[in-house]
């Protein structure tokens, strides 16, 4: 049973089917990538997935514990606490807070078994704080950013504030991760270092990753499997090595350098 199953899901806005009839399964562990040209339906499919928008038709399918559960309709938040996790094309941080506050709240977002304690401050309170602290310092370690922790995070040098996106979205110990185009406005230097981090965190957190991306090098290398959307319909799935030879995909490419 695959960990997360999407099936003929469609959503249409007015005459447009930005996302038509896609199907597509995600494994436990897995990278897999999703391609395809501006305005392919990329980013609405995350939409769907994560319930800022309510499919149109179809299905997402979760798999907790044996069971089944349907996500459609269900709130953001709600889906959020499944294990749910997501990372936006446009970045989206408490700027005028710092570094290490955003990682908190993200934390906190799954804490709410914690607010009795910490209206009371109970002991219990301080302990969860002090660990939650930890947590996130040890997050910001992995992504290089602990030595900007106290630092407002308008401050952060673009490429750095991505990075701090991608640890929000890890704070939430999620199961699965969808990433909006996490390159998007990076350098070469730095998008190669991303590259090397997203395969790492999929490791080292065994976390399935959904990876939305323009840049073809680092799809290529990093993702197991790949899909490619082309007006919201799926033009081809499989391994790197097949999408890089399929004639479809060049075709839509324009003959581009995948
Ligand atoms: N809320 C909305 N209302 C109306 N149309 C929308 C809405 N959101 C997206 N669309 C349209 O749906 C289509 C798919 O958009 P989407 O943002 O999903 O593409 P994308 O593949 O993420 O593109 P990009 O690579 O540029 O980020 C586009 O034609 C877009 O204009
Ligand atoms: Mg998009």
């Amino acid at each position: 049973m695959p960990l997360l199953e999407i099936k003929a899901l469609t959503k249409n806005f007015g005459g447009l089917a930005a996302v038509s009839n896609v199907d597509m399964t995600l494994d436990q562990d897995q990278l897999v990538g999703l391609i395809g040209p501006n305005g392919a339906g990329k980013t609405t499919l995350f939409n769907l997935i994560t319930g800022v928008y309510e499919p149109s038709e179809g299905d997402v399918l979760l798999e907790a514990d044996g069971k089944v559960q349907r996500l459609n309709g269900e709130k953001p938040y709600h889906i959020a606490d499944l294990g749910l996790s997501r990372t936006f094309q446009n970045i989206r941080l408490f700027k005028d807070l710092s570094v290490l506050d955003n990682v908190l709240i993200a934390m906190n977002s799954k804490n709410k078994e914690g607010f009795v304690a910490s209206v009371l401050r109970l002991p219990k309170f301080y302990q969860k704080e002090s660990e939650m602290r930890a947590e996130a310092r040890r997050l910001l370690e992995i992504f290089d950013l602990q030595a900007k922790a106290e630092n407002l995070a308008r401050n952060l040098p673009y490429g750095e504030q991505r990075r701090l996106e991608i640890v929000r979205a890890l704070a939430t110990k999620p199961k699965i991760l969808f990433l909006d185009e996490p390159a998007a406005g990076m350098n070469p230097q730095e998008t190669a270092e991303l590259t090397e981090l997203i395969r790492k965190i999929q490791k080292e957190f065994h976390i399935t990753i959904l990876l939305i991306e323009h840049d073809m090098s680092l799809v290529m290398e990093v993702c197991e499997r790949i899909y490619v959307l082309e007006y919201g319909r799926i033009l081809a799935e499989g391994t790197p090595a097949e999408i890089k030879s399929n004639p479809e995909v060049i075709k839509a490419y324009l003959g581009g350098d995948l």
